[in-house]
């Protein structure tokens, strides 16, 4: 990974929203749910979400969006690597750059998985997440979503503004 050329920063622009959705609508686990670029694209436009992408040069290699609101606040509402960028690092780049900004702010990291998506499972096991819940048949019969809990400690003993604490690398 040529970390010197590679840039995370906040996705704002229309143009950068609609590149981003078309990326994911054609890419499973999104494909076999049967979203389509228009649902991906809500998943942008909601104004408590932040949206960071990894860039070299003008290429979008990959983004994560999270949800600092809410019961569960801290939750990683989308995490994707452009098909050419898989297995380079650029994931576990976005994911330590995610957990950094949200271990500042509050104890946990939340996400959700399809029970289908072994390879991200695998990932995410590897950063240190483990199962919170499982939602059965949540967005097709057959396929459950994977509550996912990386912590920090309890609610009640959290400092905002603490130095975060990361995963480990490999
Ligand atoms: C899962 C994902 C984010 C990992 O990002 P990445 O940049 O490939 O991950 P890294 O290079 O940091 O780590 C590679 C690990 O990812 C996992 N992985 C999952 N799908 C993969 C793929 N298509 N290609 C390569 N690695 C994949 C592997 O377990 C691999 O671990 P290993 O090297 O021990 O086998 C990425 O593959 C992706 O965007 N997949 C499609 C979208 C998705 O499933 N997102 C998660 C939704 S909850």
């Amino acid at each position: 990974m040529i970390w010197e050329l590679m840039r995370i920063t906040r996705l704002s622009s229309e143009r950068d929203r609609r590149a981003a959705a078309a990326l994911m609508a054609a890419s499973d686990p999104w494909l076999a749910l049967g979203l389509r670029k228009e649902h991906c694209l809500k998943t942008f436009g909601v104004p408590y979400r932040e949206t960071y992408a990894a860039r070299e040069g003008g290429e979008i290699a990959g983004f994560v969006v999270i949800t600092m609101y809410g019961t569960f606040r801290g939750y990683i509402q989308v995490l994707f690597v452009a098909p050419g960028w898989r297995g380079r690092g650029v994931g576990e780049e976005l994911m330590a750059f995610a957990e950094g900004k949200i271990f500042a702010r509050s104890p946990n990291v939340f996400l959700c998985v399809s029970s289908f998506n072994k390879g991200a499972i695998r990932f995410y096991r590897r950063l240190g997440y483990l199962k919170a819940g499982v939602i059965k048949d949540f967005f097709i019969k057959g396929s459950d979503e994977l509550l996912l809990r990386k912590t920090a400690g309890p609610l009640r003993e959290f400092k905002p503004g603490q130095k975060g604490k990361t995963h480990v690398k490999r």
